[in-house]
């Protein structure tokens, strides 16, 4: 053999690049023979050339001991590099051949929490994006899919495979998969574990077996998510007309792990914080949450699995489509309006944070250095919302009608957006030609409107521009499905939602036939993922807010109503005025509205957002005058709301705990005037809360809000000697102090908790408890001194030695530092060369760093 040569540099991979392999694999066995720090990998693959494009076998395989290699049972000459195992083609039998192979690897040490590693005494693995090739030499590509079978050897007693099991013994256990896929999907789990079990029968009435396996101790947890396991498999038979496609579904939750979950073709992998719920142990959004992701993991058995990515840079192929398709489930499942509006949230908080900075991507990336930085807001999140575009412009009918189409087509295979629109062209006749920019120009476009009357005909001019984006300096008009309604002076609706098709960068739309110039509410439902700004008086707002018929605009005109309040008192030091204040009491008062509705119209914009809202202002956002105004809101509102709130407080007690819509959405207005009766009770409702309740929303929520009110101290201490053995709910104790803590003393707070018994810097859930809430709290990680933004830099230069992928991402907390005064901007440019200055710096880092400094 050629020995190791110097380590590969890293490489700029480029989506232009795109070439099929030399080698297709048909079946391929694994057995492991599990051990802490010396599991073997015995591998027999099933090779066959590709006619289309013959060459050398190229096999990816990284920290892996290889001790013997054959093929067709003799050995042959072969090259490793730190990356690749290479076999010329001139030694390769010439036509299908048998490649065997057997690798030493330790799990143990695995700390990076890919390929396979042991979490709390389990051995697991995680294989997207490139994980597989930390297993066993492989062709570590999407669009090579084989036939597995596994054998587990091991005296653990649940030993877990993809597909269906086969045949067990004493230590040892076999699956099978019957269909085929890539290696980012394998998975194997093996531990100390117990089942929550359930079955399903399917629309042609297979029954499927439905495990839930969790660590002794966690059995109590597993009944909600079973829940929503079904529901998700009734709702995509529904829907979607997709059904299951083995005997068995197993779920198992997992303490470390670096992202939320993975769809592993039969053998769904969760980090524990998304599967386990109990109502003491979890508050309403975290059911929310695992609800979601338990639906989202489900569907991609057919978005993803059955049909999955031709290449990484296909991610949004499988992920925007799934988070639409769990969007709309949960919409389905709780309250469209509240879903859209918390969906909006999201967005505007992390993608238009990422679309506006340094790390602008297109949905389809053109290029990458280390993929796992690549599984973005901008990926998933705008992903989705072009999916939910496509349905505005096709119309409901077609959109299934598409969707059937490529099911159908493509099953079995590894495709491309294109084949992923192709299927919509047919299905409608149109060109999708310019629809697809939206997959590859990166940027949030600005969409401004004007609006006039005259005769009786009402005009609306939209125009639409993006900002330049790095590597990106033009850019062309963009397809907006605009939805719009109209309104007349009394508050009926003259024309209902009704989508207008922009295609150009100028364009007006004209409604005839009106008695009275109305009033427009304009991209209903968030129709498009836009920075919309319009020239509308407070007075039209507040009709707005009180009149439009569609949930998401009249919340957003709220929105924008505080937005300009709080602007108005950082820029101006003005009062809060007057008008703004009566509205939302008006609101919060409405018994006929949906609590979760005014929770969220209740709720005031982050200090990131109005940052962000300033600088795109043309001026320099200060962080203390951000946070001070938005304090100093806090107490206008509890005092102007005074009279109200103890009752409001007292009536919206739900009973007994449910973590359904109804029931969530009152403790959440609930939380809500909790948040400001605290400010001016001196925390009596607060603390009394806190001694009754018997559940975690309502536990955690009085706890927060006594440190928002700078009280707690107290409950603090009892909460931990309640719950110090419950990781998941210390995970809450950890980050509520850090979210609360005062700007000058965050740093300070973080650096104790960082001392204390309980954080593990290992786990990236406790890690991101602390560090992640440091990142989010936005005076206090851009603290004056520059405090915050060392400490985080100590924290990633040591964890990147551990766990790139969680420290490349947590790196996204300077990716918005250009918004920021020159002082600041010194002090953070510092920090990430020094970060990017430590010796063997991994790739993610090193990736994520120098595109930040731009
Ligand atoms: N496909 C998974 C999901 O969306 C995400 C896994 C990503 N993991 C990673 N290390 N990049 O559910
Ligand atoms: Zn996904």
């Amino acid at each position: 053999m050629k020995d190791a040569s110097a380590p590969t540099a890293p490489q700029t991979i480029y989506l232009k690049d795109y070439a099929a392999p030399h080698h297709w694999v048909d079946t391929v066995h694994l057995t492991f023979t599990l051990a802490p720090q010396a599991t073997r990998v015995l591998s027999r693959i099933a090779f066959v050339p590709n006619a289309e494009n013959p060459g050398d076998l190229v096999l990816n395989g990284e920290q892996l001991t290889l001790l013997s290699l054959r093929i067709d049972g003799e050995s042959v000459e072969y090259a490793v590099t730190d990356t690749h195992l290479t076999v010329a083609q001139a030694d390769l039998p010439s036509g299908a051949f048998t490649f065997e192979a057997e690798v030493e690897i330790s799990p143990q040490t695995n700390t990076a929490l890919e390929g396979l590693y042991m979490s709390s005494g389990m051995y697991c693995t995680q294989c997207e994006a490139e994980g597989f090739r930390k297993i066993t030499y492989y062709p570590d590509r999407p669009d090579v899919m084989g036939v597995f079978t596994v054998r587990v050897e091991s005296e653990l007693p649940v030993l877990l495979s993809n597909g269906n099991p086969v045949a067990s013994g004493k230590g040892w256990a076999e699956w099978h998969d019957p269909w085929k896929k890539p290696a980012y999907l394998f998975a194997l789990v093996a531990g100390d574990l117990i089942a929550h079990n359930d079955s399903f029968t399917t629309m042609s009435g297979k029954e499927v077996d439905l495990n839930i396996y969790v660590r002794k101790g966690d059995e109590d947890k597993c009944a909600f998510g079973m829940a929503a396991l079904k529901a998700s498999m009734t709702w995509d038979e529904e829907v979607y007309g997709r059904e299951y496609d083995l005997d068995i579904f197993n779920i198992v939750a997992v303490d470390d792990f670096n992202m939320g979950a993975m769809e592993n073709k039969g053998l769904n992998i969760f980090n524990s914080s998304c599967v386990l719920a109990s109502p003491e142990t979890s508050t309403d959004a975290t059911f929310e949450r695992v609800e979601g992701i338990i639906a989202h993991e489900y569907f991609h058995n057919w978005t993803g699995n059955r049909i999955t990515c031709r290449d990484w840079f296909q991610l949004c192929l499988k992920e925007g489509l799934t988070v639409y398709r769990d969007q709309m489930f949960s919409g389905d499942m709780r309250s469209h309006p509240v879903k859209r509006i918390e969906e909006v949230l999201q967005l505007r908080a992390r993608q238009f944070r990422e679309d506006n900075g340094p790390l602008a991507h297109p949905v389809r990336p053109e290029s990458f250095v280390e993929i796992n930085n690549f599984y973005t807001a901008t990926v998933y999140e705008k992903g989705a919302e072009i999916i939910g575009m496509l349905r505005r412009l096709v119309g409901d009918e077609a959109y299934y009608a598409g969707c059937a189409l490529y099911f159908d087509r493509f099953d079995g295979q590894a495709v491309t957006i294109e084949d992923w629109l192709a299927c919509f062209a047919q299905v409608t006749g149109r060109d999708l030609a310019q629809f697809q920019q939206w997959y590859s120009q990166a940027g949030t476009p600005r969409l401004s409107v004007t609006e006039a009357f005259s005769g009786d005909s009402f005009t609306l001019t939209f125009t639409q521009e993006t900002p330049p984006t790095p590597g990106q300096a033009v850019k062309k008009p963009q397809v907006l499905p605009i939805a719009v309604g109209l309104i007349a002076a009394d508050g009926t609706e003259v024309l209902p939602t009704t989508v207008l098709e922009m295609t150009q960068a100028s364009q007006s739309f004209t409604f005839s036939g009106l008695a009275a110039r109305p009033t427009a509410s304009i991209l209903r439902d968030f129709s498009a993922p836009v920075i919309l700004t319009r020239d509308i008086d407070a007075t039209t707002r507040a009709f707005l807010l009180a009149h439009d018929t569609d949930p998401f605009n009249k919340w957003e005109m709220g929105r924008m109503l505080a937005k300009d309040t709080l602007i108005a008192m950082i820029t101006r030091n003005e009062a809060p005025a007057g008008d703004y204040l009566d509205a939302l009491k008006a609101v919060l008062t409405d018994d006929s509205l949906d609590p979760a509705f005014r929770a969220l119209t209740l709720g005031l914009p982050s200090q990131d957002d109005l940052a962000q809202t300033l600088f795109d202002a043309g001026q320099t956002p200060d962080p203390m005058a951000i946070y001070e105004a938005r304090e100093a809101l806090r107490h206008a509102l509890a005092h102007h709301f005074a009279d109200v709130l103890p009752d409001l407080f007292a009536q919206l007690d739900a009973g007994t705990f449910k973590p359904d819509a109804d029931g969530s959405g009152k403790r959440s207005l609930r939380m809500s005037v909790l948040s400001l009766l605290s400010l001016i009770d001196a925390g009596k409702a607060a603390q009394g809360l806190f001694e009754s309740a018997d559940n975690m929303t309502e536990q955690a929520g009085s706890l927060l809000a006594l440190l928002g009110a700078g009280k707690g101290e107290e409950e603090l201490a009892s909460f931990y000697a309640q719950w110090f053995h419950d990781r998941l709910v210390m995970d809450k104790w950890f980050m509520m102090q850090v979210a609360t803590a005062a700007p000058l003393e965050a740093a300070q707070i973080v650096a104790k908790l960082t001392q204390h018994a309980d954080f593990n810097a290992k786990n990236p859930n406790r890690f991101r408890a602390v560090f992640g809430a440091l990142a989010a709290n936005h005076a206090g990680f851009h603290a004056p001194d520059g405090g915050g933004y060392k400490l985080l830099a100590d924290a990633l230069i040591d964890l990147d030695s551990l766990n790139p992928q969680t420290t490349a991402r947590l790196c996204t907390a300077f990716e918005t530092w250009r918004r920021y005064d020159g002082d600041r901007q010194s002090m953070i440019r510092d920090q990430l060369m020094r970060i990017l200055a430590k010796p063997d710096l991994s790739r993610d880092t090193t990736e994520m760093v120098t595109r930040i400094l731009g």
